[in-house]
């Protein structure tokens, strides 16, 4: 397959990635295909879906004939076969578990015609964890986004050893035509390139609140004050979602048995069980879509308790 065959990209998964991944190909010319096991989160995604775009008009990133075309070439589907149907690229963005994905790329390697490349946008699992579950190892590569994807455009593009170098080329030129700056990873690595530095500050962020060192606000206070950033860890950590953080967290800690790691998965746990699961939801370490941290002299306010 070459680059300028590629025509449909189907996205199993549509929650925050998923959405925004989706929309960023449908601006750049694709048909696409949102599929999810669950019709509510398309529905509430068509929505979202909008409020993307509507920001990205607001902000000079599309205009509104591009917003219109984009919107109107995105379908919606809970059906596997009639989301699998001519595709050409597949971008999986189902839950951090490799057990969950494995199947979900195995199921729809059953279903995708023969030529279509499948890609990852897992966070911080190796694509040769699942490579074989794909059926089409040689076709599978980690092609991984970062948040606003339209604004955070950098893309990883990180084969495993039995990916092809075509596969390769093929994924660096697609992530160039929807408008992604591609860092081609030479061998796996956990987290990619930029999620290597942060997660490394992620952790560093959670650990000092989980220990009870300082409040989410004042971490973000010292990040923010000093960086001179419009945003902080934990700021941050809203928009990713608090139960995927708290996934990919509480995966690492199970598979390193490190005591730090399970605090801080248990402080996320103690929002998401409580609903709170960041912007998504409207509340996280913040209440959204006012979030103090973007308020007028939260930096200089007094510290929290
Ligand atoms: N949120 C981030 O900042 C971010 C950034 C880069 C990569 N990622 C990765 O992207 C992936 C998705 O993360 P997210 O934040 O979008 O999660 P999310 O929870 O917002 O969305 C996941 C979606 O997958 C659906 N789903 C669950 N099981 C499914 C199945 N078997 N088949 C089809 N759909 C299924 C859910 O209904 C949900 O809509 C994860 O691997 C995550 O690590 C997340």
């Amino acid at each position: 397959m070459q680059i300028d065959d590629v025509r449909r990209v189907l996205i199993i998964g549509s929650g925050t990635m998923g959405l925004q991944i989706g929309l960023q190909c449908a601006t750049h010319g694709y048909a696409v295909v949102l599929y999810d096991i669950d019709p509510a989160a398309l529905e509430s995604g068509l929505a979202r879906l909008r409020g993307y775009a509507d920001e990205q008009v607001r902000t000079d990133v599309i205009d509104g004939a591009t917003r219109e075309r984009a919107l109107a070439t995105i379908t919606t589907t809970t059906d596997p076969t009639t989301a699998a149907a001519e595709v050409d690229l597949v971008s999986e963005s189902v839950p951090e578990d490799p057990v969950v994905k494995g199947r979900v790329l195995a199921q729809f390697n059953a279903l995708c015609p023969t030529r279509t490349i499948f890609t990852t946008n897992t966070s911080s699992l190796l694509p040769s964890m699942f490579a074989a579950a794909t059926g089409r190892p040689d076709r599978f590569a980690a092609l991984h986004f970062h948040l606003p994807v339209w604004s955070g455009n950098v893309v990883d593009v990180m084969p495993h050893p039995g990916t092809s170098p075509d596969t390769t080329a093929l994924l660096l030129a697609f992530a160039r035509r929807i408008g992604q700056i591609p860092i081609h990873l030479h061998k796996e690595n956990y987290g990619y390139v930029f999620n290597a530095m942060y997660n490394a500050i992620n952790t560093a962020a959670m650990t000092l609140v989980a220990n009870g060192v300082a409040s989410p606000e004042d971490v973000d206070r010292a990040w923010m004050g000093i960086f001179k950033m419009p945003i902080g860890p934990f700021g941050m950590l809203d928009d990713v979602g608090l139960d995927t953080a708290w996934h990919i967290t509480n995966y690492w800690a199970g598979q390193t048995g490190d005591a730090q790691l399970r605090a801080n998965a248990d402080l996320l746990k103690t929002y998401v069980d409580r609903g709170c699961l960041g912007t998504k939801s409207g509340e996280g370490f913040y209440r959204h879509p006012t979030p103090a941290y973007a308020q007028p002299g939260f930096v200089e306010a007094d510290s929290g308790a």
